[in-house]
């Protein structure tokens, strides 16, 4: 049968769609302001007050280590922090305090680029653009968000609901291939990876990489120390049950004096230290801190009881942690510093990310100023 009109306009529309297509991906490549990062790490961190052990084993610990070899971008999220309700006083106060901890801890704001989320507008405008491209099915599958919006959901932001998809824009704003995480964001850089690939197929380019998580190690799973089957958090009503990376050699050297124990030496393998929780902190703590690993630790210790191990493991922490309180305690007296480092990593996190949002503006056909395609 002959092809009708309405066939023949339709297949002209395809064609035109099709070289359309071509022409965009040909002007995406010409354009090409950077090469594809071969690797660049991205992470964040909430801005709340009172970072203690558990977030300087568990997370930061590992930037400082990142950032010898990699390039390293790392963000106080404060556009996260709004998703829940915050007085603004203490969100800036809470912000300088995590930079003045990241600085402490050794993260170089030189070598790094360390900034707050809020001043580099990239992040929120490409948060925009996904928010168009991710599903609400995806985001309804999130299980932070449902632990946060807790029984209330109704009445949850619409900012926390979506904090996924700004997650995914912190990190694609850079096109970074690597980000290490907690366990706890495991999905949300899957969603991250989703949003990458859908992005891409819906404008037939290979604009993002799909970024890795790194999941540190088990290791540094840090307990309470009053309690060994719960979190060290910093919202124990007992400041006995955290160090908090503010704490002095004194406090540090006490609060693991009166950590709770058993009567029980320390065994000399890991198996001995089953159903043992607080003992099994404690000798992963001392672990942890000495870089080494929970049998080398029993390999020295076993047989001795909490009597011999807690003055060394005072010792070490003391040795290790009280130099970044003081240096901690020492930049929080000149809030002024902090800002201005943050402020000139903003200026260096935009410089990367401006270009890769004109890209993007350009790629979903927004019109204006890096306007690149037909
Ligand atoms: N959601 C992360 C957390 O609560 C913080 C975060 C925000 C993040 N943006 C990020 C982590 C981008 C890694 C990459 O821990």
């Amino acid at each position: 049968t002959a092809a009708t009109p309405a066939m023949i306009t339709q297949a002209t529309e395809r064609q035109r769609c099709k070289r359309q297509r071509q022409d965009r991906q040909r002007d995406a490549t010409m354009t090409s302001l950077l090469p594809m990062p071969e690797k660049r790490i991205f992470s964040g961190i909430q801005p709340t007050g009172n970072l203690h052990l558990g977030n300087y084993l568990g997370a930061i610990r590992n930037w400082v280590t990142l950032q010898d070899d990699f390039e390293s971008i790392y963000c106080v999220v404060d556009l996260h922090a709004i998703t829940v309700a915050q007085d603004p006083q203490q969100l800036r106060q809470s912000t300088r305090e995590v930079a003045a901890s990241l600085i402490a801890a050794g993260i170089s704001p030189e070598r790094s680029v360390l900034f707050n989320q809020s001043s580099v507008p990239q992040h929120s405008q490409l948060a925009w653009v996904f928010n168009c491209i991710a599903r609400l099915g995806w985001l309804n599958r999130m299980t932070q968000f449902k632990e946060k919006a807790g029984k209330n959901r109704e009445n949850a932001t619409v900012g926390l609901y979506s904090y996924p998809t700004l997650m995914a824009a912190d990190i694609l704003a850079y096109r970074a291939t690597h980000v290490p995480v907690g366990e706890d964001q495991k999905q949300h850089l899957e969603l991250t990876r989703d949003i990458a690939q859908a992005f891409n197929q819906t404008y037939d380019v290979e604009f993002f990489p799909l970024p890795e998580p790194q999941i540190f190690g088990s290791a540094t799973r840090v307990m309470s120390l009053r309690d060994g089957n719960s979190k060290m958090s910093k919202s124990d009503a007992s400041d006995n049950s955290r160090i908090n990376m503010t704490d002095g050699a004194d406090l540090i050297a006490q609060k693991i004096r009166k950590a709770k124990t058993d009567p029980d030496a320390l065994p000399s393998e890991s198996a001995g230290l089953e159903g043992r929780a607080e003992a099994q902190n404690l000798v992963g703590i001392f672990a942890a801190l000495a870089d080494s690993d929970v049998d080398s630790v029993l390999a020295d210790f076993g047989g001795r009881g909490f009597g011999e191990f807690k003055p060394a493991l005072a010792e070490l922490a003391v040795a290790k942690l009280a130099p970044m309180g003081d240096r901690m305690r020492e930049l929080l007296a000149n809030p002024g510093d902090i800002d201005a480092a943050l402020a000139d990593g903003a200026l260096r996190a935009e410089e990367i990310a401006a270009p890769i949002i004109d890209q993007v503006n350009d790629i979903v056909g927004f019109l204006g100023a890096g306007a690149k395609s037909g």
